[in-house]
């Protein structure tokens, strides 16, 4: 059964550059050379000869493959929106333009879009087209650069937003896009996991996760926000809460963690939350949405296996919430046992995961088949190693940021910290 990276609650549209068909032909020559190579390599130069067929049924794959994105490249729009930059609005923006009477914001916020989303899609596909051709050519990652150049085709064909008419038309396409972009991110971490040990930079990786990933949220928080102008929410104006309280958000991804823990383990432990838990302040809830369920994963799976011999009688998590008027910031402590010194600079890393190890362990893996029924490295507690890095691209996309302390042989504390939208300092921009 094919595995989503957990925590999908905002799964986003995402963002990236290709070739023409010139620089396709030429890529896929130096493709061709170094398939040869590998073949060579591997087999001897008599064998070789026999490994002809195969080095060209590979070749002509990925040339199939090209084709079929390659047809689509040839348009110099995508070209042209991918020269302009995008206009990113501050939440206090949104959050002021979001209400008028006579639904006039609505119509003002479908124009916004009609401009904004074509010029972040065409980056995005420019973004795929920059990856290295061995990793450009992975079915799974041309899959989703298709996505988004169809996307890209749907929303700037539609005709000027004139009326309210129009409006909803274009309303059902955007909400038919970020269905169809929902499991992206899934399907990038699956990808890159088969095609990146062909790269030896890890940064190719990482930027481009970060910026696809962050702009993908970027996205979604716009086209959301969007339709939800359209629902009448008195908390609300669009994706904006006007009265967030963080102990909340907090409690609501602390049961479904807990669920999710004591699926898989048996028991979860409790999660005390203290500080300032009357907060309430404008924020919007989806990052928040995506980056507390994988941080209290985390922590419970550390004090679940790191007390496999007494799983009834685990510590608590605690969290602190602490609010000023210039940020607030979320600390996730448990006695899970830290991470240990040899894995610490790499726990930031996207792929990095001790999944794998910890199902080995016949004590946890016994607990697996009995409680999920489920092969190892599967299990919604831990997965694609995207939940640390992935909340920290968001975390700095938001102007905030993700830090680690851990205390080895004690426990970790996970500090989120994010700037307020009617702070002192300076908003971020979405
Ligand atoms: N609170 C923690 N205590 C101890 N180790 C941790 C903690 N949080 C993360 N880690 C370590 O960091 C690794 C990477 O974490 P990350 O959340 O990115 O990936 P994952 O949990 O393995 O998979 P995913 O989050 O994609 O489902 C984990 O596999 C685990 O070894
Ligand atoms: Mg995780």
């Amino acid at each position: 059964m094919q595995r989503r990276v957990t925590g999908t609650a905002i799964e986003m549209l995402g963002c990236g550059t290709l070739a023409g068909p010139r620089l396709t032909k030429l890529l896929l020559s130096s493709f061709k050379k170094s398939i040869s190579q590998q073949f060579s390599v591997n087999f001897g130069v008599n064998q070789r000869f026999r490994t002809t067929s195969s080095i060209q049924g590979y070749y002509e794959l990925a040339r199939e493959r090209s084709k079929a994105v390659a047809s689509f490249y040839n348009q110099s729009a995508i070209d042209a929106s991918a020269e302009k930059a995008s206009v990113r609005l501050t939440p206090a923006t949104m959050l002021y333009a979001g209400k008028s009477a006579d639904g006039h914001h609505i119509l003002s916020s479908a124009k916004y879009l009609q401009k904004e989303l074509p010029v972040r899609i065409a980056h995005r596909i420019k973004g795929f087209r920059s990856l290295p051709f061995i990793i450009g050519c992975n079915p799974t990652i041309l899959q989703v650069h298709e996505l988004y150049i169809r996307a890209y085709h749907m929303l700037s064909d539609f005709p000027p937003i004139k009326d309210r008419e129009t409006e909803a038309q274009y309303s059902k396409l955007v909400q038919q896009l970020l269905d169809d972009h929902k499991d992206v991110v899934t399907m990038l971490a699956q990808g890159l996991r088969e095609s990146r040990k062909h790269i030896q930079d890890e940064t190719v990786i990482r930027n481009f996760l970060d910026t696809t990933l962050t702009s993908r949220l970027g996205i979604r928080m716009l086209a959301t926000h969007h339709l939800s102008l359209h629902e009448e929410n008195p908390d609300y104006v669009g994706i904006i809460c006007r009265r967030l309280s963080p102990k909340k958000i907090i409690e609501k991804w602390v049961v479904f963690a807990r669920r999710l823990c004591e699926h898989q383990y048996g028991n979860s432990p409790l999660v005390r939350i203290n500080g300032h838990v009357a907060a309430r302040f404008p924020f919007i809830p989806m990052p928040l949405d995506y980056i507390l369920p994988e941080l209290l994963k985390n922590a419970m799976r550390a004090t679940m296996e790191s007390h496999l011999e007494t799983p009834y009688n685990v510590p608590d998590v605690v969290v602190t919430i602490a609010n000023n008027d210039t940020d607030f910031v979320v600390r996730i402590s448990d006695r899970g046992g830290g991470i240990p010194h040899r894995i610490l600079d790499k726990v930031m890393d996207y792929h990095f995961s001790t999944a794998e190890e910890s199902t080995q362990d016949p004590r946890v893996s016994n607990l697996f088949d009995t409680m999920t029924n489920s092969g190892p490295q599967s299990g919604p507690m831990h997965g694609f190693g995207f939940g640390l890095p992935t909340s920290r691209a968001y975390a700095e996309y938001l102007g905030g940021s993700l830090t680690i302390q851990s205390m080895q042989g004690i426990g970790t504390d996970v500090y989120l910290r994010l700037r307020h939208i009617d702070g002192k300092g300076e908003s971020f921009r979405i």
